[in-house]
């Protein structure tokens, strides 16, 4: 059951990635708009995660199952936030999403309660419509303890929010009720 679901998400993400190829090759935009060097920064985006990010509100938690069995969290700056509550598609220029993710762990003192455990990846949606256009307006980057992650999971972020959430401006959260 564990590796059927691998095997079809990594189906999944290769049969998109082959789409978003050929619609950056389509748009003749340059593939690496953001790279700068500063191996702080994503290969492909050159997104750095931002400052002061653990003080952003809430847009919603989730809890991933198996086989990742995360709890996470997406927060918004502030003009993410002001357009998911205007109900705003697109995000306009400037709207920033962080999504945090921990390993969930049984709380210590109560049962029935999964509490965050160790820290997995941080990762980041950059609004820029003309930067990123290549990728549908936004760049990404995903960070372990701080660091970008390589170039090959770089190469699935568009892949996979263009197959499954296009018509919602490539976001998968909706603001928590
Ligand atoms: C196989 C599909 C898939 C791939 C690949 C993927 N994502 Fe996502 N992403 C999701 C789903 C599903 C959610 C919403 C559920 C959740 O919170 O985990 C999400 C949520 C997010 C969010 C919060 C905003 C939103 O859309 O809800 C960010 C930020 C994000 N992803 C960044 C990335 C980055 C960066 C990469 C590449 C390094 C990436 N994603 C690759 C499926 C994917």
């Amino acid at each position: 059951m564990k590796l059927m679901s691998v095997v079809a998400l990594t189906a999944v993400a290769t049969v998109v990635l082959t789409g978003a190829t050929a619609a950056a090759a389509q748009s003749g935009a340059t593939p690496n708009p953001g790279a700068t060097g500063n191996p702080n920064a994503s290969p492909i985006y050159g997104v750095t995660l931002p400052e002061g990010y653990r003080n952003w509100q809430l847009v919603a938690p989730a809890l991933e199952g198996e086989p990742l069995n995360e709890l996470r969290t997406v927060v918004g700056n502030k003009i993410a936030i002001d357009a998911y509550k205007r109900g705003e598609l697109p995000f306009p220029d400037g709207a920033v999403l962080v999504k945090l993710a921990w390993k969930y762990t049984q709380s210590p003192e109560f049962k029935s309660a999964l509490v965050p455990g160790h820290a997995t990846t941080v990762q980041v949606m950059v609004k820029d419509s003309k930067k990123y256009a290549a990728s549908g307006g936004w760049g990404y980057g995903r960070f372990i303890d701080g660091k970008p992650a390589d170039l090959a999971q770089h190469q699935t972020c568009f892949a996979c929010h263009n197959a499954l959430v296009k018509n919602r401006d490539y976001v998968f959260t909706r603001l928590a009720p």
